[in-house]
């Protein structure tokens, strides 16, 4: 069967939390030609994501890099190499994503501390500040884009009474980068990891890690090895510097599709894609609630641009409502708990001020839209 019949994979409208719509320019290079891992071209096009990478996550580390997994390696990644059996690990937690951040240190041996908060809103400076004072741990984490509530934390706090206590900070960043500002240097991020299939929108498979220098010298003087051998950053960082030591085979399209998805913020601005992100997401907030959706995150201030998490209004059956956009092709995320999560349609309006999709304001006017 597959040899008589051709792929052809319907075309989606895909607005959940990830993946992503693709960049045009990211897909169109996927089908460029192959070369070989040590090949000068394929390395210069590694040097310019990295550039393109240090850029966008606010960094000058030297150790940046795109590792093979999607966000949940590069996750594995930072809690593999940062965090010892045995050391203390203070995960603040407040969503899905930190709560797989803490099963991580359970499984590396950590003695684990949790900073807890209600899903749906952000931790204060105080809260941070007493929590770090209270447990001094060695290792600190928090989810800059908590994808599953829809809450937005800089860890400026967090990063900053962190290293008041001499405590490596590990920021999970896979919703906020190229959407929002992640500032790693500015924020006091130590360990900084992402994802492609979101803010960049790549497709899955390759996650950017960033590690500052005074991480990276910690790393080099830890005794033992991590137990991870695939994501050992000591080894991995040896393919991205010469002489470029063979790690694991690297996939070049998905390399290329990423050269061209951070070609395309380069060429956007990032501050004009943050700023184009915003009024998406301030749009999104409005319209919804108008229709009569209550957004989980009260806080507007403490609101994921691009990503929006809401209640329906009652009597509104939200799998029906999902069934509804499916038949339009449009792809929203299912709830955790009692929201949707529609996002910012924003990546499409890339000048346009409109958010929601025309067929969309059809749908809810009773037309039922081209299907
Ligand atoms: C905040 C956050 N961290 C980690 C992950 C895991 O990433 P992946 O699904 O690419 O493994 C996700 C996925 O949605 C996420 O939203």
């Amino acid at each position: 069967m597959t040899a008589t019949r051709r792929m052809a994979p319907p075309k989606r409208l895909i607005y959940g939390p990830g993946p992503s719509m693709i960049e045009p320019r990211a897909y169109e290079a996927m089908s460029q030609p192959l070369t070989g891992i040590r090949d000068p071209y394929f390395l210069n096009i590694i040097a310019e994501i990295q550039a393109g990478l240090r850029e966008a996550l606010g960094t000058m580390n030297a150790k940046t890099f795109p590792i093979p997994a999607s966000g949940s390696g590069a996750m594995e990644t930072a809690v593999g190499n940062f965090v010892r059996p045995g050391a203390k690990f203070l995960v603040f937690a407040n969503g899905h994503f930190a709560d797989r951040l803490a099963a991580m240190g359970t499984r590396q041996g950590a003695r684990m501390t949790h900073c807890e908060k209600t899903w749906g809103e952000a931790f204060s400076a105080e809260e941070a500040e007493d929590a770090i004072a209270r447990d001094r741990p060695e290792v600190v984490a928090f989810v800059q884009g908590e994808t599953s509530t829809g809450v937005y934390q800089s860890g400026r706090a967090i990063a900053a009474a962190a290293h008041q206590a001499g405590a490596l900070v590990i920021a999970d960043c896979v919703t906020t980068l190229g959407a929002m500002p992640v500032e790693m240097d500015a924020v006091g991020i130590d360990v900084a990891y992402s994802c492609a299939q979101k803010g960049l929108s790549c497709p899955a498979g390759l996650s950017p890690v960033s590690v500052s220098s005074a991480a990276w010298e910690w790393l080099e003087k830890r005794a033992e090895d991590s137990m991870t051998w695939y994501f050992d950053l000591r080894l991995l960082a040896k393919y991205f510097e010469p002489p470029h030591i063979y790690h694991h085979t690297p996939s070049p399209p998905l390399f290329y599709a990423m050269h061209e998805a951070l070609a395309a913020v380069e060429e956007e601005g990032l501050r004009q894609r943050f700023e184009r992100h915003r009024r998406a997401g301030e749009q999104l907030a409005s319209g919804l609630t108008k229709l009569g959706f209550e957004p989980l995150v009260k806080q507007p201030q403490d609101r994921l641009w691009h990503l929006m998490t809401v209640r329906p209004p009652s009597g509104v059956d939200e799998a029906k409502l999902r069934e509804r956009l499916a038949l339009l092709n449009v792809e929203i995320e299912q709830p955790r708990g009692n929201q949707l999560r529609p996002q910012a349609a924003a990546h499409q309006r890339r000048r346009g001020d409109a958010v929601a999709d025309p067929r969309l304001e059809r749908e809810r006017q009773g037309d039922k839209g081209d299907r």
